[in-house]
C-alpha cells in the first residue's frame, strides 16, 4: 500500500467508526428512546391524570413544535414533574413522568425502541426533541 492510499483508509475507517457511534448514542427523540410498553402506561395515565384538563393533542403536533422543538428532553420532564398536575405539583413518580413522555412521543409518531426512557436529567439534557418532518 501507498502512504497516499493508508492514509485514506485511515480516514475511511475513522468515519465509518463514527458513523458507528451515532448510530448507537440517541440524540433526539427520533431515536427510539422510549418502549411501547412505556407508551401504553402513560397513555393510562394521561386519561386518569391529565384529561380533565388537557388533551393529547396540545401536546402533538405543531402545538408540539411551538414550544418543545428543539428543546432538551430534560425541559419536558422537568415542566411535567415539577408543575403538573396543576392542583398537584410534585406528585408524579419518575417512571409516572417518563411513561407520559413516552406517550407524548408516541402520539408525535416519534419511533419506540428497545430501551425505556429514563429519568436520568444529566441524560434528557443531550436529547433533543424532534419529530418527523422537522
Ligand atoms: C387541573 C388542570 C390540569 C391538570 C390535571 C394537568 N394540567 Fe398540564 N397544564 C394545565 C394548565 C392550565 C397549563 C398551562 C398553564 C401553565 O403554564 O401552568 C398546563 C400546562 C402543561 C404543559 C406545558 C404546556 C404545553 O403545551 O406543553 C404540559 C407539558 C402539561 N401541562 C402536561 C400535563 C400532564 C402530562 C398532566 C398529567 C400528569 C397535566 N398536565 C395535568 C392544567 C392542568
Amino acid at each position: 500500500m501507498h502512504f497516499q492510499q493508508l492514509i485514506s483508509a485511515a480516514i475511511l475507517s475513522a468515519l465509518l467508526l463514527l458513523a458507528g457511534c451515532a448510530e448507537k448514542a440517541p440524540e433526539t427523540s427520533m431515536d427510539g428512546i422510549y418502549t411501547v410498553t412505556q407508551a401504553d402506561r402513560g397513555a393510562g395515565l394521561f386519561e386518569s391524570l391529565c384529561a380533565r384538563c388537557h388533551s393529547v393533542q396540545e401536546f402533538s403536533g405543531r402545538s408540539f413544535d411551538a414550544i418543545w422543538a428543539g428543546v432538551p428532553a430534560a425541559a419536558l420532564y422537568a415542566r411535567i414533574a415539577n408543575t403538573m398536575p396543576l392542583d398537584q405539583p410534585g406528585s408524579l413518580g419518575i417512571p409516572q413522568v417518563t411513561a407520559l413522555m413516552a406517550h407524548i412521543f408516541r402520539e408525535n409518531e416519534m419511533p419506540a425502541g428497545d430501551l425505556p426512557l429514563e429519568g436520568d436529567m444529566e441524560w434528557l439534557m443531550t436529547i433533543s426533541l424532534a419529530r418527523p418532518g422537522n
